[in-house]
């Protein structure tokens, strides 16, 4: 998830049990400094095939396998076509198979319940080992229910495995896997990445101190620690109190303080 699953937050949800953690999605031409550490799944966004074969040839021994967003319902995928307003076939066609060509690794594409979810599905059935659905529509966003059944209908026409992503949870994965293939876990785990050890059985107890070691290791921005010491308070004590004290901080010593008081 773009904004959440930044390297040291990927590392702990995989520390707690997580089968394969996604980067957040990215540009084939972008020069952003990206860690791989965790051995994720890339996910690319784009409207051409402009620099995959070089990015992916570039990133390919750290990666577990690529995927392609077809699914963002942003406003900056809307004003540049991209994710879930990429409707040219001809074009999400040439986007897979460059993908394909280029590695020996897993490729995967990720989609909403659309007009063209079928007609992506044929192609991935061609070019990829797994498909993603997120069956909710574009005007949807992530806000009410995910149309299972659609998923379903998706399941019942591929030839390849079926990711499924929507509403996934520690109470009803295990009635989801009866359907598909894998299933993704999405907002739940954000501020819980032990969701995965409560899912997984493991003994394994993440908390903030553990984000904040690796998010100082990797030196990421204070904007982002501070993004992730705000979720993290999630179904704590006072959590809303907590969440107003760190909003306010300015820096990362007031962040800890916080922490610290809270003990
Ligand atoms: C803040 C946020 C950022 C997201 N970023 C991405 C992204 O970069 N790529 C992607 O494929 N999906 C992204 N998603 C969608 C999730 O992967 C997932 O498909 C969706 O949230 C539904 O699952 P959930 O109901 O478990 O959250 C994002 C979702 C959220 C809430």
């Amino acid at each position: 998830m773009e904004e959440v699953n930044d390297i040291a937050f990927r590392l702990l949800c995989k520390k707690a049990g997580a089968g394969l953690t996604y980067s957040p999605m990215t540009h084939p031409q972008s020069k952003q400094k990206i860690f791989l550490d965790d051995k994720p799944a890339l996910q690319l966004f784009c409207t051409t095939t402009k620099g995959i074969k070089e990015f992916i040839k570039k990133n390919d021994k750290q990666v577990s396998l690529w995927d392609f967003n077809l699914g963002c319902p942003a406003t900056t995928a809307r004003k540049h076509g991209f994710g879930s307003y990429l409707k040219d076939l001809k074009i999400i066609e040439k986007i897979l198979k460059t993908m394909r060509e280029a590695t020996k690794k897993p490729v995967t594409v990720k989609i909403r319940k659309s007009e063209i979810s079928f007609q992506v599905l044929e192609l991935a059935n061609k070019y990829c080992d797994a498909i993603t659905i997120h069956p909710r529509i574009q005007s949807q966003g992530y806000s009410g229910k995910p149309d299972i059944k659609f998923a379903e209908e998706i399941k019942s026409k591929s030839k390849i495995p079926v990711i499924y992503s929507g509403d996934v949870d520690e109470n009803n994965y295990k009635e989801l896997l009866k359907k598909f293939d894998l299933v993704m876990i999405g907002r739940k785990a954000i501020g819980n990445p032990n969701i995965f050890a409560k899912i997984t059985k493991k003994k394994t107890k993440i908390t903030f101190k553990d984000y904040l070691k690796l998010a100082e290791k990797y030196k990421l921005y204070f904007k982002q620690i501070k993004f992730q010491a705000m979720a993290f308070t999630k179904g704590q004590k006072d959590a809303k109190k907590l969440r107003l004290k760190l909003y306010k901080s300015k820096t990362l010593e007031e962040i800890k303080e916080v922490y610290n008081e809270k003990r």
